[in-house]
Parts: C-alpha cells; structure tokens; sequence
C-alpha cells in the first residue's frame, strides 16, 4: 500500500477500530475449544466485538496455527486489517541454540548472528512475524534469573554490538521476505539493573549511569533500524518505565529518533496501579499512551478505556491515529495487506525446522559458546584409552535448552548420555544418575511458584543413597569422572532470582562423595547465570561451563571434550567468589581508597576479597597464549575526527592445539571531570592461531573510543592520560599509555 492509501485506510477506521489496533491478545480466542465468553474473554475482560478488532496475537506459533486464527479473525473482521502474530524466540524456535548469556561467551559476532538467523528461519516459516528479542539489558547481577537472556552479559560496549548484530541478523534487509522479521527490543529501560537482583524491583540511578552504561545497548539497536522497543516492567527515577515520557518520549523518540512501534511488556500497564502510580485504569491507559506506548501487551486497559477517555476530551485523537498508523505502516511493511500469512508455510516448516544443516551447524554453533573455567594438569582433552564414569544429574536428561525454549520438543533434544553413546558404543559406557537434580525443598520452591502440587518433604532421602551406591560403583571402574551437574533450568529465567546462586545442594553432596575416592573429576556445568562454586571448585579438576546448550548441544560439548575443538569462550558475566559482592562487574572505580594492601580502612571485605573468581573476558582453551610487544603507533592522540592511535599485540600459540583466542582492549581514562571505571571494554577480536604460531593484532583507538557522559551530561572527550590494556582478559593484560591533546 501506498502511504496515501494507508492514511486513508486511517481515515476509514472507526474508535473502536483504531483502538483494537493497540490490542495484543493471545490466539485462543480463535483457538481454544472452550467457549470463548466463557474462556479467554472473560479472563482478559474484554468485550468480544473488541477480539475481531485486535491488531496482533501473541505467541501462536507454527504455520497451521496462524492460519486458522488469521482466517478465523479477518473471516469477521470489518476492515480485514491483518493481525500481526508476535512471540519470543529466544535461542531457537524447534532448532535450539545455546541460551543467549552462553551465546554472548563465543565474543563471535558471526557465532551470535547465525543463531538468530537459524532461529529465525525457522520462525518465520512458523508465521512469526515479530520476535521479542534481542534483550539487551547490561546486566552486573547473577541473583536475577534473567541474566541467562542476556547475551552482552555485564559489559554495555558487548552489549552494543550484539544488539547491532541481532537487530540486523533478525530483521535482514527486508522484514518481509522468508527468514526474517521485526526485531523488538527490549527491555527499555535498564531492567537488568533491578535492585537486589529482584525480579520487577525498583531501579534507580542517577541519568549519568543510566546514559553511560544502560541506554547505549538499545540505542545502538535502534541505529540498525530496529522496529519495535519493548518497555520495561522496573521504574527509572521513580517513574515505571511504561509510562515514563521523559524516557520514552524525549529520549527514545526525541533523541534517538525512534519512529517504530512501542509496546508495553506483558501487563505492565496495568501493572502501574500496583506500582502506585496510576489510580486506576483508565488513567494507567491515559499515561500509557501519552508517554507513547503503542500497544497494550494482554490487559484490557487500552480496549477497555481509551474511547472514553476521547469521548471525554481528556486524550486527544490524534495520539491514538499516531499509534495506529505506525502499527499499519509495520503491517504494510510485512506486506500482510498483500499476504496476510506473511510467511507461514506448513509445507515449508517439514522442510526447515530441525533439518540435517541447522542441526549440524548448531552443533558448531555450540562449541564456541562454552567456557572452560579450569583444566588442571591439563586433564582436558580427554585421551583416546581413558574410561569414562559418566555421571550426574544432567547425564541422561533432556532438559538443557534452558527457560525459554518453549517451542522445542524433548525428542529432539539429545542427551549427554547418547551423545556419548554415539561417539564410543553403548556397551562401552559407564553411566549413574549419582543424585537427584535438587533436593525437596529446592524442588519445592519451584513447583510452589507455579502453582503445582508439592513434593513431601525429604522425599530425596529415599534415592540419595540408592544414587549414590551407583555412582561410586560406576566411578570404581573409570580412569576419569565426567560429572554433569548444574542448576535446574527453572532456577534461572524470568521470575526465577535466587539469593544462593551456588549448585543444588544434592549436587555438592554427590562430588563430595566421588572426591572420596580420587579420581580426576572434569565439570560439565549447566547453568543460567554465573554461579558460586565455593564449596566445590577446588575439588574439580576441570570445569566446562556449557550453561544450557541447546538441541545439539550434548554432541557438541563431546566434540571438545575430546578435543576435536580447543574450547574459545569467554566469560561475559564473572563469576562472583561469594554472593555478598554482587553486584559484581570489572568496571569498577577505584574509589579513595583502592584495594591495594588489604588493609581495614582500605574499601573491601574482611571476609572476602572485592574480586570474582573467574573475571570478566576469562576463559582458557587447550593451548597457551603469550602476549608480548604491545605497541602504540603514538603516544599522542589529537583530538579531533580523524586522528587514531594502532594499538598492536603479539599473540603467539605456544600450545598443541591450533585454537582461537579473544583478545581484548581496555582503557583507561586516567582523571575526568567525573570518576571514571579503572578500565573499559573497547575492542575485542577473536583470531585463529595454529600451534606454535604468531599472530599480530591490531585495534585502532579513536577519539570517540574516550568519550563519556561528563558533570554536564555531555557526551565528551577530556584531554588527558589514557592507559590501554591488551589482554586475555579483563585482569591479565599488558598495558601502556597515551595523551588525548
Ligand atoms: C514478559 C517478558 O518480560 C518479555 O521479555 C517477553 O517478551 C514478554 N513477557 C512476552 O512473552
């Protein structure tokens, strides 16, 4: 449709058209067997003329589905104006990708995008329209279950360069055509940095941290044309983000030039009564659309309040014609006017989904996503001759595609224990459960949470010695314990923060008593967020974190196990020593009283050091990196746009294994008008470096690399002394300095 054609469409649309527009329901009103007065529309409490109005659907999925609910919808729908169908593929939709935190640990933009890309080749043949992804939330807290969502982890530049590549890698160059769609991002504004890693808690900071360190993420997705922003379920400076048009209006629209679709989280409209804010929901609506939300995620407060709001003056028309519109330009853009089921093709998902090339690229996909944490004596790789006592909760268990791989089905999914099976023969293996994966009362405070009947107390009792009699005869017999442990997967997520981030506690039992006997024991760790590991870490060996690896994920994690791959993931979220130092991130300040002597009046902890176990950038692989010659082209920088300083590196392999290494660059800027972090992340490349090779990197430090958000709130350089570090991670590096004159 042409622009004129969709203003008059515009002009043809009744209130209430217009307002169903900025409804989003779920299919089952076109569904569900049960009788819809009594079902769904009850449930949401809008009227079911209101339902043949709606402008999208959420989370219907798979092509046979969309179908039959854009039939059923446009079958009595006036204007037939297509919905748009909406849902969120996170890792993966059938093919299921390592989780997006584990994703980020690859620091390979090509590693990120064909994650998506994959997923959403799949997707869109499933009719999906718009994904709700990427989140690019900076997130400095493992307690909050939502960090696994993440794929930048902690660090904002990481997190502005996924978001670019994700926004392009969903959306490709055209959001119409098979194999894309509308990226929507989320969540504006700094939901990761929820207090006390609480879900939905308060945030607050001053406009300097916010601008320095969260809002960059979503802006760098919206210069790459992103369509649709998603906001926030927190408050920021007081006000819930849903309805804050200091945010939403001056910067996301005014600012950053923002001309796509806002829509508010699931409820979190409404949700500005509990907050405290709006009175009721008519004037929850009222502040909703005048902060400049577009589309009211599954409540009834837009459907059920804007007419009167208009009727009475109080809202003028031309705020809900400006929603409108953008939803009918998004629709035109999709080309739905022409083919309402956009891409949704049954016969094509039998192609698409789960096929032999997205499965094995998964799988290679995979590799570069884990972190190993630890490999004393270079226990890792596993040799030819070895015997495996393969143990563990996670041993034989399907679930490892983590909380939202809601549309992948168990089948498909292949375990630690087959994968293995596959590789040696299944007469070969030594296999035990070894434990339970959480004791009652952990099992109890999700089922709880859920609304589930709950287990009876101390119910683990009546396996854990039977599990464990098992595990110490099959460890007997091996050269090595394998043993996979790790959160259960309903212990990250959303809705899922916990205080302890540590392994269940059935789990350090069971290593414990395998200690008991010896024997190398190599970590397969599955989990969501960084964890705690205390209690056990200096008992394990080796330690593989593979967090939640997706479909393939169990034949990759033996691909570098046994050394097919070297492993070249980073960590992008540390790992705290202890939960007391959480919040937790390597761009600290060094305060008045740095850390240096671990003396009392120095800032601290009496009990703890203020560094994590595993920093920030840290991962190690199967060789050995040497970094030497660090190089500066000059020691001077001018300020001004075209001058730039070659920082050059000397990595050399001195290792077995051709592998690949992520070297990273920091700086610092050494005094500024306000504090400044004692390093930031700016530059990072991963290279292949064969065995007993050198390879030169370089990075290019720009003016616009130093700038930040000074006293005033400008985005500024300051001349001064920069130091530059180039390392393996955040902690070790080299370093040297330059002036900005
Ligand atoms: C709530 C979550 O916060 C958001 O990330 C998600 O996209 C919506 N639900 C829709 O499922």
């Amino acid at each position: 449709m042409t622009k004129s054609q969709l203003i008059s469409l515009l002009n043809d649309m009744t209130l209430d058209e217009k307002i169903g527009q900025l409804v989003q329901v779920n299919g089952n009103f076109f569904l569900e067997e049960e009788n819809v007065q009594t079902g769904p529309i009850s449930r949401l409490g809008i009227n079911e003329d209101m339902i043949y109005k709606v402008g999208s659907i959420i989370n219907t999925v798979g092509a046979k589905n969309v179908i039959t609910v854009q039939d059923k919808y446009l079958e009595k729908s006036r204007l037939k104006i297509p919905l748009m169908f909406m849902a969120d593929i996170i890792n993966g939709y059938k093919t299921v990708f390592p989780i997006p935190l584990a994703q980020g640990c690859s620091w390979n933009t090509e590693v990120v995008k064909r994650c998506a890309q994959i997923a959403m080749k799949e997707a869109s043949v499933a009719g999906v329209n718009v994904n709700f992804y990427p989140m690019v939330d900076v997130v400095r807290d493992a307690r909050w279950g939502r960090v696994m969502e993440s794929t930048g982890g902690e660090d904002t530049y990481l997190n502005e360069i996924y978001s670019k590549v994700l926004v392009n890698a969903i959306q490709g160059n055209d959001i119409s055509k098979e194999g894309n769609c509308v990226a929507c991002i989320k969540h504006f504004a700094a939901y990761g940095a929820v207090e006390s890693g609480r879900e939905y808690n308060k945030v607050d900071m001053s406009e300097r941290e916010l601008r320095q360190y969260y809002l960059s993420p979503y802006k760098s997705g919206i210069e790459e044309k992103a369509k649709m922003i998603m906001t926030s379920f927190n408050i920021v400076d007081g006000i819930p983000a849903t309805i804050n048009k200091w945010l939403l209006r001056e910067i996301l629209r005014g600012e950053y030039g923002f001309d796509g679709i806002v829509i508010s989280d699931y409820s979190a409209i409404q949700e500005t009564i509990s907050h405290g804010v709006s009175q009721d929901k008519k004037d929850a609506a009222l502040r909703a659309i005048n902060a400049g939300v577009d589309i009211d995620m599954l409540t009834n407060v837009y459907s059920n309040f804007l007419k009167e709001l208009v009727k009475e003056d109080v809202l003028t028309i031309s705020l809900i014609d400006e929603a409108v519109y953008r939803i009918l330009k998004l629709k035109n853009e999709l080309k739905l006017f022409e083919n309402p089921y956009g891409n949704a093709n049954a016969e094509k998902e039998k192609k698409i989904l789960l096929n032999k090339e997205n499965l094995e690229e998964a799988r290679k996909l995979t590799r570069e996503t884990f972190v190993l944490l630890k490999n004393e004596k270079n226990i890792l790789p596993i040799k030819e001759n070895q015997k495996i006592a393969l143990i563990g909760p996670y041993a034989d268990n399907f679930a490892i595609t983590g909380e939202w791989s809601m549309f992948s089905e168990r089948e498909n999914i292949v375990t630690i224990k087959q994968a293995l099976e596959e590789r040696i023969g299944k007469e070969k293996i030594l296999y035990a459960k070894g434990s339970n994966m959480l004791t009652t009362r952990e099992m109890n405070y999700i089922l709880k949470s859920e609304g589930k009947p709950l287990l009876k107390n101390g119910e683990e009792l009546k396996t854990k010695k039977k599990y464990l009699n098992e595990a110490m005869t099959v460890a007997k017999n091996a050269d090595i314990i394998v043993l996979a442990v790790g959160e259960h997967y309903k212990q990250s997520g959303e809705g899922n923060a916990r205080v302890s981030i540590r392994l269940p506690k059935l789990q350090i039992n069971l290593i414990n008593v395998l200690k008991t006997l010896n024997k190398p024991i190599i970590m397969i760790l599955f989990n969501g967020r960084p964890l705690v590991l205390e209690e056990v870490e200096n008992k394990i060996d080796a330690i593989l974190d593979v967090w939640f690896p997706g479909t393939e994920g169990a034949r990759a994690i033996w691909d570098i196990l046994f050394g097919n791959e070297s492993p070249s993931g980073k960590l992008n979220m540390c790992f705290p020593e202890h939960e007391g130092q959480i919040p937790i991130y390597y761009n600290q300040y060094n305060t008045g009283r740095p850390n240096i002597n671990n003396l009392r009046f120095e800032s601290r902890y009496q009990d703890a050091s203020i560094y994590p176990k595993y920093p920030f950038g840290f991962g190690l692989s199967y060789s050995k990196f040497e970094y030497k010659d660090l190089k500066l082209s000059s020691t001077i920088l001018h300020k001004g746009k075209y001058d730039k300083i070659t920082v050059s590196v000397t990595v050399k392999n001195c290792g077995k294994f051709d592998a690949k290494e992520i070297v990273q660059l920091y700086i610092q800027d050494l005094f500024g008008n306000v504090v400044r972090p004692i390093k930031e992340l700016k530059g990072f490349k991963k290279v292949l470096i064969k065995a007993n090779e050198k390879k030169k990197v370089e990075f290019e430090i720009t003016e616009e690399m130093l700038k930040f958000w000074n006293k005033d709130l400008e985005y500024v350089s300051e001349k001064g002394t920069f130091k530059v570090y180039v390392g393996c991670n955040s902690k070790e590096c080299l370093e040297d300095k330059f002036e900005l004159i």
